[in-house]
């Protein structure tokens, strides 16, 4: 690199991550008046890019949501509610410049069926660097809040991080997995951030996104749709009212996982519910080939269909559902 060029970088750098505040006020405007300037010069590369680190700007951070649709309908299997709420509810908040709060998602549904999976297809079509974002963060109780003695370090702690993360971007994406096994004053100390404040301490959490995973609900998720199957109806006739009943009845008068979500959900801070449904044989068999796809395998129909026979099916009688859903596939392997 030329030295002029990385004269250049450097200013861009540090108008873009805003460590500015490190210098005193005049070379500041220095800095940020000759950024401006050569900005409109350096333009002209093809390669600007690149010389660019991820920051909290519409290059790196803007809805595809084209993509995202498209991801929902091709890569997620079996979950027509799920895609349609997920689609509704990331462009619909994306594209009110003035949101009243920040979005709460709530993911529920048992292990396998694409918790995960739907947060990343999200992740992935807003922030350029998807999950490994500098933008995206990622917790999960038992991995970074272990010791239920140390609850108090961790309330401070996590306050003090979606804080901070938020004064440096206000588009920036928290996701909570086992949401159920998370210490309820843990989420407690995180409501505030959920709310329909115009600010908290002169920080503005209305741009944020929060993502909620939990098995919680996963049970009378797969009763409902098992109901459907024995009535011979089919899987896409369920709708979300049919879950709902269901969801709210076991999750939020059950004492041990209905904790969180009514302290939640009495004061209206999760704006969408979103179930997964369990997964069949087929949607094992789809994931299958994606996976085999996404390893740069031709996809073979027949070893798809090995891989999904071995799996245990529930329940014992009429084995229906993937007992573990799609989670299991990674043992693609010892197929091939
Ligand atoms: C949006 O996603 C689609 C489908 O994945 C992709 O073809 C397109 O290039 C993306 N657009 C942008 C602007 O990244
Ligand atoms: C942002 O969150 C991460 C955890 O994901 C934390 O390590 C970091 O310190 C936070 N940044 C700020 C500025 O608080």
């Amino acid at each position: 690199m030329k030295p002029k060029k990385r004269h250049v970088l450097l200013l861009l750098l540090l108008v873009c991550t805003g460590t500015t505040e490190a210098i005193e006020p005049i070379s500041t405007s220095i800095a940020v008046g000759m950024a401006v300037a050569l900005t409109g010069f350096l333009a002209s590369y093809q390669n600007i890019h690149n010389y660019f680190h991820e920051c909290c700007r519409p290059e790196w951070i803007s809805l595809n949501r084209t993509g995202l649709q498209h991801d929902l309908e091709t890569k997620l299997f079996g979950q027509h509610i799920a895609s349609r709420i997920v689609l509704k509810a990331v462009s619909g908040f994306v594209a009110n410049k003035n949101p009243k709060k920040p979005l709460v998602l709530s993911l529920h549904g048992w292990t396998g069926t694409g918790k995960n999976f739907v947060s990343q297809l999200i992740a992935k079509n807003i922030y350029k660097e998807g999950m490994d974002s500098s933008f995206v963060h990622f917790f999960t109780a038992p991995h970074h809040f272990p010791h239920s003695n140390q609850i108090e370090t961790y309330k401070s702690q996590l306050q003090h991080w979606i804080k901070g993360n938020v004064t440096n971007c206000a588009h920036s994406m928290f996701i909570f997995d086992e949401m159920d096994k998370m210490h309820p004053g843990l989420i407690d100390s995180i409501k505030p951030f959920l709310d329909y404040y115009e600010k908290l301490d002169g920080v503005s959490y209305q741009k944020a996104i929060f993502i909620f995973l939990s098995n919680a609900g996963g049970e009378s998720i797969i009763e409902t749709a098992l109901n459907f199957w024995r009535a011979g109806r089919d899987r896409e006739e369920i709708e979300l009212k049919d879950l709902e009943t269901a969801l709210s009845l076991s999750v939020f008068n059950n004492k041990k996982s209905g904790f969180w979500h009514s302290s939640l959900i009495d004061k209206n801070l999760v704006d969408f519910f979103v179930p997964l449904l369990p997964l069949e044989y087929r949607h094992v068999v789809q994931c299958v080939l994606a996976e085999m796809k996404a390893k740069n395998l031709k996809p073979k129909k027949s070893v798809a269909e090995q891989v999904a026979k071995d799996l245990v099916y529930s329940p014992k009688s009429e084995r229906v559902f993937a007992v573990k859903g799609c989670k299991t596939i990674s043992k693609l392997d010892y197929y091939i």
